[in-house]
Parts: C-alpha cells; sequence; structure tokens
C-alpha cells in the first residue's frame, strides 16, 4: 500500500469511530494536514447530519466550506465532541510532535477543547522515542532570537522556518538534534521561554486513540 492509502484508511477508520458523536449533535474538531485532509473529505458525506465543526487552521477551514460543511469559532462551539488530527510523530503513549504544517497552536487550543482526540497516521509516524522529527515551535517574531538562543542551551539545534507565518501572524523556529526522554517535561519548559506561544509537543494533553495505517490494516492504540 503506499503511504496516501494508508492515510486514507485511517481517515475512513476515524470516520466509522465519529458516527456516533454526529448522530449526537457533538461538534466536530478537525485537524490539518495530508492525513486530516482525507479526513475532511471524507466527511463530506456527513454534511447534512453534522451540527458543526471547529477547524485548527484557515487551509482546514476552506477545504471544509468547499464541501459544504458548516465551519463554527471555537469561542461559539463550547467543549467538542472529538478531534481528529494526524501527527508527525507519536510515541507508545500517544504522546505527539506536531506542527509540521504549522498549525500547531490551533491544533493544540482545539485538542484542549475536545472531550477525545483521535490521532490519526501512517505507520511511518510511530516510533520508540520522539524527536527524530524536528520539533516545531510557534514564536512571536520579535524572540526569534532570544527563542533560538535559549533552545541552543537546551541542546537543539534551531532553524528559522523561512518563509512561513501562521495562521497567528507569528514565526516557526524547528528544533533538530533534539531528542526527547521526557516529553511533558520538555514541553513545559520550552513553553517557559518568553516568546514562546506553544511548542509541538503534545504530551500535557496526549492523543487518546491512536489509529494507525498499516499495510496488515488499521491498528488501533489506546
Ligand atoms: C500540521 C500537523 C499535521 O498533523 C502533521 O504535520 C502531519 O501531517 P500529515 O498528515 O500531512 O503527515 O501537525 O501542523
Amino acid at each position: 500500500m503506499t503511504q496516501d492509502e494508508l492515510k486514507r484508511a485511517v481517515a475512513q477508520a476515524a470516520i466509522s469511530k465519529v458516527e456516533s458523536a454526529i448522530a449526537d449533535g457533538e461538534i466536530i474538531g478537525i485537524g490539518t494536514g495530508s492525513t486530516a485532509n482525507f479526513f475532511i473529505d471524507l466527511l463530506a458525506d456527513y454534511k447534512n447530519d453534522i451540527r458543526g465543526t471547529v477547524a485548527s487552521s484557515e487551509a482546514s477551514a476552506e477545504r471544509l466550506k468547499s464541501h459544504g460543511i458548516e465551519v463554527l469559532e471555537l469561542n461559539n462551539a463550547g467543549t467538542l465532541g472529538v478531534y481528529v488530527d494526524g501527527a508527525d510523530e507519536s510515541n507508545h503513549h500517544l504522546e505527539l510532535i506536531k506542527g509540521g504544517g504549522a498549525a500547531l497552536t490551533r491544533e493544540k487550543i482545539a485538542a484542549a477543547a475536545s472531550k477525545e482526540f483521535i490521532c490519526i497516521a501512517d505507520e511511518s509516524k510511530l516510533v520508540d522515542r520522539l524527536g527524530a522529527f524536528p520539533l516545531p515551535i510557534e514564536v512571536i517574531p520579535m524572540a526569534r532570537s532570544l527563542v533560538g538562543r535559549e533552545v541552543v542551551k537546551l541542546g537543539g539545534n534551531p532553524v528559522y522556518r523561512e518563509g512561513v507565518v501562521t495562521d497567528n501572524g507569528n514565526v516557526i523556529i524547528d528544533v533538530y538534534d533534539f531528542m526527547i526522554d521526557v516529553p511533558r517535561k520538555t514541553e513545559e519548559t520550552l513553553n517557559n521561554i518568553p516568546g514562546v506561544v506553544t511548542n509541538g509537543l503534545f504530551a500535557l494533553r496526549p492523543a487518546d486513540v491512536l489509529l494507525l495505517g498499516t499495510p496488515d490494516g488499521v491498528k488501533e492504540m489506546t
């Protein structure tokens, strides 16, 4: 199977998992990225049944709207029944690295606002130890150099993601050469640097369910 076929398979499995939430009139949180896009496209079949969605990026909001699916502001939506999103890495505790698509802050907000976080990914994303994928940090532009220096003190190699401005008007620093042994602690430490909006570790609020696409079928981890 190709990577896209694996992504589509996990998106389909996620649809089965959210059907009851849709039927119950819950608001569905929608992630960002190529795997989330498969989920959005499959969700189009339910557009007349869904009470509403909250998107974690302008790109996902546009895709949802192009299918005729209602997109709400989180401030008007209350608690989300379920949030479905991809990841760049997951460990076996369902702690994640996210933000490859620069949407990490809104993704973290949507996950925090959700009763359940279902992560969808192909099997290449499952790792024993987080950090081979460079860890994204969203930073207020004037703090870029300060945050970079602090990251170096912590042992990381910060690289400014050229030409990228987030939906919130900020910049992204990707941290290379930074293997993460205690994700919750690292998430807190990085978030305490002045100028950091948030970092791409989802350990304080990990996924509740990981649907992993493998050639032998979709595996569910909890
Ligand atoms: C975007 C993200 C994505 O979920 C992550 O980058 C995975 O993307 P893809 O499904 O395209 O592999 O965190 O900010």
